[in-house]
């Protein structure tokens, strides 16, 4: 049964397989650092694609300093990047992690440790257009994927639209983030904008982070995060997910899943909470 998969924690839905109340509970102490880069979007905005551009320039500007990263072995430097999910030592092995580390999350901002804000870490909010994020958001839970999955699209779309959904509605996330897109320790970045031009996403993203890399090392990391390399990686990267997590990293795939009822209300959705937000007036919609 789906509700089994599924817990709620203030007021939120989040898989059983993969979270827990007491990791949550544990994560209220974690120490952030002014040096931490994070990295925080709905779920199927695209994570692990910026989140391995910012892997990258963080791991190439620690050699280009020296830094004592390189003296650590692998295992030392391992520990899965998804800020809420994990054990609940988790946050006690963070702490021996030297900086800076790069960490994703999809949780709404008041669900995260207050340490964040208050250390004023730099937070990369990356979205993406709702029509894409649910055709990915279903397919990835009809794969093998850690998340409940639904029988048909219509009872997915339902699902998004009402919010009922991990790690809950895309239409409050993108509210509650709105009220902090003129931080001054917050960028945003979409979607269809890295994929109309990587080079220059990238080169924003390392100036916002202030991680000072060459020419010709900026364009190996622009390299290695294509759809393409990313994807013949995946298995190596991700295991037994990779292929379902690499999917088809297009924009406008919704338009084979959609019909003709759920696009306008989705399009009302949009407006009637959105466009006029900050962040949903960011999103190429
Ligand atoms: S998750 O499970 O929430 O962490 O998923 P997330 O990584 O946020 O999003 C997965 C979607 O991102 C696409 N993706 C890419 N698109 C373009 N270029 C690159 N390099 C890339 N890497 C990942 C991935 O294919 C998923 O989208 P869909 O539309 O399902 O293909």
């Amino acid at each position: 049964d789906r509700d089994d998969l599924l817990f709620s924690y203030k007021g939120i839905l989040y898989p059983t397989t993969v979270c827990s109340p007491e990791v949550f509970k544990a994560l209220e102490s974690f120490e952030a650092r002014q040096e931490d880069v994070i990295l925080a979007g709905y779920p199927k905005s695209g994570t692990n694609w910026v989140g391995q551009i910012l892997t990258d320039l963080v791991t190439t500007s620690a050699e280009n300093n020296e830094d004592e990263t390189n003296s650590l072995n692998d295992e030392e430097l391992e520990e899965f990047p998804y800020l809420e999910v994990g054990d609940a030592e988790k946050y006690q092995r963070m702490e021996k992690l030297p900086s800076r580390r790069v960490i994703f999350t999809h949780l709404l901002p008041h669900n995260l440790p207050e340490s964040i804000f208050k250390n004023k870490a730099k937070v990369l909010v990356l979205v993406r257009n709702p029509k894409d994020v649910a055709t990915s958001f279903y397919h990835f839970t009809n794969g093998m994927s850690p998340l409940p999955s639904y029988e048909t699209w219509d009872e997915f779309f339902t699902a998004f639209m009402t919010g009922k959904m991990p790690w809950g509605s895309y239409f409050d996330y993108i509210c509650e983030w709105s009220k902090h897109v003129d931080d001054e320790n917050v960028m945003t970045i979409t979607y269809e904008e890295l994929k109309e031009n990587r080079a220059l996403a990238v080169k924003k993203i390392a100036e916002f982070f202030v991680l000072p890399l060459t020419e010709e090392q900026l364009q190996a990391v622009v390299d290695r995060s294509s759809f393409q390399a990313m994807k013949e990686n995946a298995h190596k990267t991700h295991g037994a997910l990779g292929n379902a997590l690499f999917r088809k990293g297009s924009v406008s795939d919704w338009k084979n899943l959609f019909n003709e009822d759920q696009n306008q209300e989705m399009d009302k959705m949009f407006e009637e909470r959105l466009a006029r937000t900050k962040l949903g007036a960011k999103i190429k919609y």
